[in-house]
């Protein structure tokens, strides 16, 4: 079948079997097409196919009048099939489907409903008409996978819309509801109607009876504008991408709209959409997205069913405690905090009431529901008896394992048989913690991080006689609480403070050969993280890394090298941002410091006692070594099953740790690197420091078999890896 249209001809092979993915049916005059693909509808191939075919088809059919595009299930659709990404496309292209659904000599209406992205709101940009149900939403969020919009979605929203508009949606990749959208002109009617295809039809049948004009976006004069609106917009965009390409890309592109026909516009951006899909980000971004949904597919879950959930109790309401309390309560949970103490009491409630009051301020609470939290939902005492209700019990008080280990007595004798009993240690040992009840089944780690109410990952630590179904509690709270819950074992640190202490230590290491503090946080700042570690350290507190250190001084081995500059300036009561100077000096209260002047004579002090001959390492050198020996550690965890997957150490990096997103994790960035370079960068530091710098079993092992960390995530040569595990 071949249809001319102007100069185009658009092709559906003879031989082109449907898929049936996009049924077709005629509502008397008018034709319901329904996009077919569950879960979220996305464009693949097939889909692709039969959404043309059957335009075509309507097209051709005259005993209809308009056509109205719907999804079936939960979503209109969700984009272009990100899992095709890897593979070459292959026609018909999906610019091409919808410059044919434009062009259709009769009205077609997208009618919305659960979420139009991508790919999706690009169909519907191609209709002549768009009805959105209640509740829902339109967006483009290709950014957040490292992409723009690539299927004219770049040139018909400003078009449509207008620049502002599609400045604030395609950099953001942000999605807006019907009002937002309606007042945008992207939608012409929001139905009352919850059914899209009800909500269509009407539509439709209002269309084909008012004989209301057919709207082209292509053919949408754009407004006047003036450039330096897109000169600004790239300069607050970039400043908040930190390194990442395509929010900068996606200002680019609509900057094109406003300066080219819409022709040639989509060249461009096809140009800049191509080129943003072979890159480094794209695929570290696309990691990230299939990753955050991996986290919780764990086999010793699999159809196990979580616990109840309603009531937890919380022992210790200092800084963790209070943290955890306000996350537990502000989605929905009751909750019972216990302390030493009134007065310790007294604290941890106004530190609550601070919490609570911000997000009311922040609009992510109301009024009602903070007078609610503090009339019923929160129970404060000082003695465990309150707890025998709780479903699950969180310990927060301080980290010795003598204390810790009296709490759980406690809680053992106190609370209900099937209470989850969980710790938030950061390091100790969940199984001896674990050891000292009579349930130790029922115990498990649950790592939060600080502040606890808004840092987003939560390390699910499962000891050794945990049982499945208080892991599966572990990720049902972190669903609760809308945290990124992640499987760890137990060992020092669980993944990230373990991670953390290694590529810490490489930075004293880089810092005592000759560089300066500020030297690394620069280097690191630049790869993409928010704060460098030597920022960071003076944010949680020097005393920490001292405490750390002094406990560990008489342990050392023989040739294990020590950093103990930073103690230099823990002696003078510098402990970072709290007492005002740390590395950095920080003037009245201000949170980012000026680098402590200090800091450069003690080294140079601690250089001389040491007899260390200055290295000058460039800021290459300084990154290939942190990186090695985060990737080095990363392994390790992986070979001893400390993590599940290289992917659970990349998204424990990127929600705990600060690791830029757009890098894909530790893991993701080492594959792209390439594994024999770095493995051959470890063997050299080896050459002067072999203590530190022994290369992971299953580094060496991937190097020798060409393999990289994402074929352990897909599951190719595991065997090999949950080997070593089990070896370990
Ligand atoms: N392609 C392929 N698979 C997709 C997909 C897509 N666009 N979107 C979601 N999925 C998959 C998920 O991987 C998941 O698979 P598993 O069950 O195997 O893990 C499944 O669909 C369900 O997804 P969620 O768990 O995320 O379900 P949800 O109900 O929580 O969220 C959603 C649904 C809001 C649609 C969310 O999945 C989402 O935001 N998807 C991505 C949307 C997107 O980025 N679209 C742009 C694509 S790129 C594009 O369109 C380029 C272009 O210009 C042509
Ligand atoms: P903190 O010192 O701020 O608070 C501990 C609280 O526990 C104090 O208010 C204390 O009065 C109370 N407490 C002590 N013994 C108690 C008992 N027997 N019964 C009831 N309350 C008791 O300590 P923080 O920082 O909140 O740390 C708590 C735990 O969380 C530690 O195990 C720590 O390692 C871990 N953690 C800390 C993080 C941080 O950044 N501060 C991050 C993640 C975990």
């Amino acid at each position: 079948m071949g249809i001319e249209r102007g100069d185009r001809e658009f092709c559906v092979s003879s031989s082109f079997k449907s898929s049936g993915q996009v049924s077709y049916e005629l509502h008397d005059d008018v034709a319901v097409m329904t996009v077919n693909n569950a879960p979220v509808n996305a464009l693949s191939l097939a889909i692709r196919q039969d959404l043309q075919a059957n335009i075509e088809r309507f097209d051709s059919d005259a005993s209809a009048k308009a056509a109205v595009i719907v999804g079936a299930g939960k979503v209109f659709i969700a984009g272009a099939d990100i899992r095709e990404f890897k593979l070459p496309a292959i026609e018909p292209h999906l610019p091409d489907v919808i410059d044919r659904i434009e062009e259709c000599t009769k009205p077609v209406i997208a009618a919305i409903h659960g979420v139009a992205l991508g790919g999706g709101l690009e169909v519907a940009l191609g209709c002549h008409f768009r009805v959105g149900v209640k509740g829902a939403k339109v967006g483009l969020p290709e950014v957040h996978l490292g992409i723009i919009p690539g299927a004219g979605g770049t040139q018909r929203l400003p078009r449509l819309a207008g620049y502002e508009k599609a400045l604030e949606m395609i950099p953001s990749g942000a999605p807006i509801g019907t009002s937002d959208a309606k007042a945008a002109g992207i939608l012409d009617h929001v139905s009352e109607e919850s059914d899209a295809v009800a909500a269509g039809l009407a539509f439709a049948r209002s269309v084909i009876d008012e004989g209301t004009p057919m709207r082209r976006c292509s053919q949408l004069v754009p407004a006047a504008v003036d450039a330096k609106m897109f000169e600004a917009a790239k300069l607050a965009v970039a400043k908040r991408a930190r390194g990442q390409m395509s929010p900068v890309v996606g200002v680019e592109a609509v900057e094109v709209a406003s300066q080219t026909s819409f022709a040639e516009g989509m060249e461009k951006e096809r140009e800049m959409f191509m080129a943003l899909k072979n890159s480094a980000q794209h695929r570290a971004l696309s990691h990230a997205f299939f990753s955050d949904r991996a986290l919780g597919k764990l086999p010793e879950i699999e159809g196990v069913a979580p616990r109840q959930l309603k009531a937890i109790g919380v022992i210790g309401g200092g800084t963790m405690g209070a943290g955890i309390a306000t996350s537990a309560l502000m989605n929905g949970l009751s909750v019972t905090l216990i302390e030493r103490d009134e007065e310790a009491l007294g604290r941890a409630k106004a530190t609550i009431a601070a919490n609570i009051g911000g997000a009311v301020k922040k609009g992510k609470l109301s009024a009602d529901q903070e007078v609610r939290i503090f009339e019923e939902a929160l129970k404060l005492s000082t003695d465990y008896g309150s707890l025998s209700n709780a479903d699950l019990v969180i310990e927060a008080v301080f980290e010795d394992i003598e204390v810790k280990k009296q709490v759980f007595k406690q809680l053992d004798a106190v609370c209900k048989a099937g209470a989850v009993l969980a710790t938030n240690t950061s390091y100790l040992d969940v199984d001896a913690i674990a050891a000292v009840t009579e349930r130790p089944e029922d115990v498990i780690g649950l790592h939060f991080f600080s502040p606890a109410h808004i840092m987003k990952l939560l390390e699910v630590v499962v000891a050794e006689k945990t049982a499945p179904d208080v892991i599966a509690t572990g990720f049902q709270l972190g669903k609760i609480m809308r945290k990124v819950a992640v499987r760890a074992g137990v060992c020092d640190g669980f993944i990230g403070n373990r991670i953390l202490a290694s590529y810490r230590t490489a930075a004293d290491a880089i810092v005592m050969d000759g560089s300066t503090p500020f030297d690394v946080d620069e280097v690191m700042l630049e790869f993409g993280f928010a704060m460098g570690p030597y920022a960071v350290a003076d944010l949680a507190g020097l005393d920490i890394g001292w405490a750390t250190r002094k406990r560990k001084a008489p342990t050392l081995a023989p040739n294990e090298r020590f950093f103990t500059f930073p103690d230099r300036l823990c002696e003078q009561g510098w402990f970072g941002q709290k007492t005002g100077k740390g590395f950095y000096i920080y003037e009245n209260g201000a949170r980012k410091g000026v680098p402590n002047p200090t800091v450069f004579e003690v080294l140079a002090e601690e250089r001389k006692q040491k007899k260390i001959t200055e290295q000058n390492l460039s800021k290459e050198q300084i990154l290939e070594r942190y990186m090695a020996a985060m990737v080095n550690e990363a392994a390790k965890v992986v070979e001893e099953g400390i993590a599940l997957r290289p992917l659970d150490v990349d998204m424990t990096l990127i929600y705990g740790y600060g690791f830029p997103r757009w890098r894909g994790g530790p893991m993701q960035y080492a594959d792209e690197v390439g594994l024999e370079k770095i493995l051959n960068n470890i063997r050299e530091y080896a050459r002067e420091d072999d203590y530190f710098w022994q290369p992971a079993k299953l580094l060496e092992e991937l190097v020798e078999s060409g393999r990289t960390f994402a074929d352990l995530n897909a599951g190719k040569g595991s065997q090999s890896a949950t080997k070593t595990r089990e070896n370990a």
